[in-house]
């Protein structure tokens, strides 16, 4: 029996880091870099401590590095007193106050800028109101706004009290965030009157209100930013305008000092079960693993403009947008609305008409604009990037191309960077002075991240190319602290397979001959075709490859002689076949993946649909492609499609 997946995908051409970027880089050479490994390697906890002693500016200094004595629950820095708002505003004063820390785009054209001094003044004072208003240290408040500055003082002012916030992403609907608001417990919830997307207002008080109608007796107060200035229902008693109750309040606020390992937020996501998980995450861990990854991996310089266009409803916009940017100083800039808008150019335009220099976005949104023509991004000059950046999920190497030939010119070293919810910040990714890059790998662990890819047992794998397990051996400082209120599910979830030797991402992954790490799909992805296991994500690479393809998702089906059947959903670039029957084209993609991989690859299946089921984080809903596939009855929710009108064209019938 194989208790590894084949991996029958390969890749072989390799980006050496520009020699100008190098040059300039902070980690210049792979010699630099394995200096600083050697460091990780030889003390891991002297190398962390000596990291956080450097970065962060403690209150109270800590003598405890890392604590395993309620392992797996561990402590770093535990007696060590901080205050993150305080690392991220008040030390950049002296000599920064002028500088701007906030650039912000609204949807329909609005600019504004904030200063280190103005978005100082603007926490002090909402920390001062939502202290006014009861909320103390180890409270629990939920945040739903629009990707504006707002959301970004709201979680900073939590920070600046010791308050727990929880984010919950504009898109998700009033039942999810009343289960959220639930679990955490939350005293508060900040909300908007709504936000502009897509050209249309999203309603979020109006979600707000549904969602406190059914439940949330926790809730004592609800803050409304005007965001959009249309009509909504205010509750007497309950609801604040923010503009009203800021109005009194002053700008000083001295920060609450918290403990290193006092929880700066919780983030729900989802897992294998139906209900959401709590990520706890620290203070000071966090924190330093936010300013590491910063300076490491985006090479963070005080004259760049930062732009990493996640939500702050997912974790890519706590670490890259709400909080590593300003530990370290830097000019973020943060754009409210959606790529299409006015048309497909607007991430082009933005980045032209503010000299955006790194510029960090997802694989799906690469795909999505590169489907839409180069004439897009070529109409723009984009000479000031310097740095690109992908995350959350593979990226496949015709994408990867795309965006290192049209958007990078070839010239802007591209940095695909793993990591999860869990892990805080990236921990799998290219030192881009360092590291040669290879379209579709995430590279190397970073220096003080101990990653390996094991099999069943919990054995290295160290034959090249051979999938496994993606774990991590050592705990590592931003990592999560548990699942709120939930302890048991936190250590059976992720460290439950290997004993509570090594943290469990959920993927799999392989190594190459030069030790690079490619991620193939979660573990329970994973499909396995007359005894071979394949990573539906290598056959979807394959399949976006081909010319006609702009998208593919694969998933596996019961199959009565191989166990398994390989049923692949492709969104073609142009127009669906009609009715969705094109036996020509079928026959060449079938043959086509035969030949990027092998015949043990090839879909039995195929169906086009305009669009691939997704999340409104721009997931794919693989469960219900299972679904589908196999002929079931549909289970899931698909409230959160963004297109219900596809699911009759992935049933076939249409
Ligand atoms: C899962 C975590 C971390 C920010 C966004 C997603 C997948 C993430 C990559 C990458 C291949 C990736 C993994 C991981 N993933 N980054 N560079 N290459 N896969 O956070 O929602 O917690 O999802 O996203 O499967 O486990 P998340």
């Amino acid at each position: 029996m194989t208790t590894t997946i084949d991996s029958i995908l390969h890749e072989h051409r390799l980006f050496v880091p520009p020699q100008a970027f190098a040059a300039a880089a902070r980690i210049k050479s792979r010699a630099e870099l394995a200096a600083l490994q050697h460091q990780a390697d030889q003390d891991h906890e002297a190398f962390w401590a000596g990291l956080a002693q450097q970065e962060i500016t403690w209150q109270r200094p800590f003598q405890s590095i890392l604590d395993s004595s309620r392992a797996p629950h561990y402590a770093w820095f535990k007696d060590g007193l901080l205050n993150v708002s305080y690392n991220c505003l008040d030390r950049h004063l002296p000599e920064r106050g002028e500088k701007t820390a906030i650039v912000f785009e609204g949807e329909q054209g609005d600019v504004q800028r904030l200063t280190y001094a103005e978005l100082h003044r603007e926490v002090c004072r909402f920390a001062n109101t939502l202290k006014r208003l009861g909320i103390t240290s180890g409270d629990r408040v939920v945040i739903y706004l629009p990707m504006i500055p707002e959301a970004v003082i709201a979680m900073q002012a939590c920070a600046r009290i010791g308050a727990i916030h929880s984010v919950v992403f504009g898109g998700f609907s009033a039942d999810s965030l009343r289960d959220r608001i639930e679990d955490a417990g939350a005293r508060m919830l900040i909300t908007a009157d709504g936000g502009h997307r897509g050209g249309k207002i999203v309603e979020l008080k109006a979600a707000a209100d549904k969602a406190l109608a059914k439940g949330c007796p926790s809730i004592e107060s609800v803050l409304v930013y005007r965001r959009t200035g249309h009509e909504i229902a205010m509750q007497d008693g309950r609801d604040v305008w923010w503009h009203e109750a800021i109005a009194k309040a002053t700008a000083q606020c001295p920060p609450e000092w918290v403990g290193s390992e006092h929880p700066l937020f919780l983030l729900y996501t989802s897992g294998s079960t139906g209900k959401p998980k709590g990520i706890q995450h620290s203070s000071g861990g966090y924190l330093l693993g936010a300013i590491t990854t910063m300076k490491w991996v985006f090479d963070i310089r005080d004259d760049d403009l930062f732009w990493c266009t996640a939500d702050v409803g997912w974790i890519t916009g706590h670490t890259y947008v709400a909080y590593g940017p300003l530990a370290v100083g830097a000019t973020l800039l943060m754009y409210e609305g959606a790529p299409t808008v006015p048309d497909a150019g607007r991430f082009w335009d933005i980045c032209a008409r503010h000299k955006v220099s790194i510029f960090y976005t997802a694989p799906t949104a690469i795909r999505a604009l590169m489907k839409l023509g180069d004439a897009f991004p070529t109409a723009h000059d984009l000479s000031s990037l310097r740095l690109l950046g992908t995350v959350g999920e593979p990226i496949n190497p015709e994408a990867w191309m795309w965006y290192h030939r049209v958007i990078g010119h070839e010239r802007c070293p591209i940095v695909d960077t793993w990591w999860q919810t869990e892990t805080g910040c990236h921990m799998l990714a290219p030192i881009p002075g360092a590291v040669a890059t290879k379209p579709g790998s995430c590279t190397l662990p970073l220096p003080g991240i101990v990653a390996d890819v094991v099999d069943e047992q919990g054995n290295s794998i160290t034959m090249p190319d051979q999938g496994g397990h993606l774990v991590i051996k050592k705990p590592w400082p931003s990592m999560l602290r548990t699942i709120w209120g939930d302890d048991a599910r936190y250590v059976s979830t992720y460290w439950g397979k290997f004993d509570g030797k090594y943290y469990l991402a959920g993927d799999s992954a392989r190594r190459d001959a030069d030790g690079y790490f490619w991620i193939m799909g979660r573990a329970d992805d994973v499909i396995k075709v007359s005894g071979h296991r394949l990573g539906t994500m290598e056959i979807e690479s394959a399949l976006v490859a081909h010319p006609r393809v702009a998208e593919a998702a694969v998933v596996g089906r019961p199959h009565d002689i191989k166990g398994e059947a390989i049923f692949a959903y492709v969104v073609l670039r142009g127009s669906r076949p009609v009715g969705g029957v094109d036996e020509a084209l079928t026959r060449e993609l079938r043959d086509w993946v035969g030949e990027q991989i092998g015949a043990i690859a090839k879909p039995d299946d195929i169906r086009y649909a305009d669009n691939l089921p997704k999340t409104r984080s721009g997931k794919i809903m693989r469960r219900l492609l299972r679904t589908l596939a196999s002929g079931q009855a549909i289970t899931q929710d698909t409230s959160t499609l963004e297109n219900e009108g596809i699911l009759l064209q992935l049933q076939g019938k249409a």
